[in-house]
């Protein structure tokens, strides 16, 4: 018999994952000094081991790995929150699913090109076709049965990573210039996909547009968190009531 699926979701902030944990039943948690992870199960028998990293790369890699070493047997790490748009044709409740992410502080030159990750001798990370193509798929899926109220059309793109808020157009032009396919930018995503392929563990990286990294992100930014912790749990209970076309999990 295949174990249930379990995924270990983290979200930066409770609101971009849902504070909520009344969709969860049998729920259990254990504090790691000031990290928590919350246990529980999700619908009939799928295991979710969720944890609010905080704001940034460190937090987030920490986060990560902390979830992945308590909870081994792990079938994918789940983030998700919202970011900012970098491509001008997106706009706020945009869903985006990362089919590549970069650390764009990530600066090692001479000794590496720019952003390569040495650790990993590449610069963009790209989850597992297996798991993007289900994912994909399912978000489609649920946009066109109505599932997805609320939220725009998903796509997927690069979303770029780094330990920044971007809120000055100059910033993010240069980015663009640098990565002319960049979708949108936050500070978490590419941390935990990497600390995800080193613990050999598939990832993905599902974000929200909430503002437009100019002038005006700060307070777009907080004007659609409040509104975005309602619905959060909208787009993960998507996929999650998708789950019985996941790709084969670890033995
Ligand atoms: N997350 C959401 N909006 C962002 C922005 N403008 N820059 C970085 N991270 C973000």
């Amino acid at each position: 018999m295949t174990q249930p699926l379990h995924i270990g979701l983290l979200g930066a902030m409770p609101e971009e994952v849902g504070s909520d944990l009344s969709h969860l039943t049998d729920l259990s948690c254990s504090d790691h000094g000031d990290l928590t992870i919350h246990r529980g199960v999700w619908g009939d028998n799928i295991r979710l081991s969720l944890a609010w990293s905080g704001w940034g790369k460190v937090s987030a890699a920490r986060a990560a790995t902390r979830l992945l070493a308590s909870d081994p047997g792990i079938d994918l790490l789940l983030f998700t929150g919202v970011a900012g748009a970098a491509d001008p044709a997106l706009r706020q409740w945009d869903v985006v699913l990362a089919d590549a992410v970069v650390q764009h502080d990530m600066d090692a030159r001479p000794l590496f090109p720019r952003f390569t990750l040495p650790a990993l001798k590449q610069d963009r990370l790209q989850p597992q076709p297996a798991w993007f193509n289900w994912a994909k798929t399912a978000l489609l899926e649920a946009h066109s049965a109505g599932d997805l109220d609320g939220f725009a059309r998903p796509s997927s793109g690069l979303i770029a990573t780094g330990d920044r808020f971007i809120g000055d157009p100059a910033v993010l032009q240069a980015l663009r210039d640098a990565l002319p396919d960049l979708q949108a930018v936050e500070m978490e995503g590419a941390a935990i996909a990497q600390v995800a392929e080193q613990e050999g563990v598939p990832w993905l990286v599902l974000r929200v547009i909430s503002d437009g990294a100019d002038e005006a992100a700060a307070q777009s930014f907080e004007d659609f968190v409040k509104r975005y912790e309602q619905k959060a749990w909208r787009l993960i209970e998507a996929l999650l009531q998708r789950c019985n076309s996941t790709p084969p999990q670890c033995p």
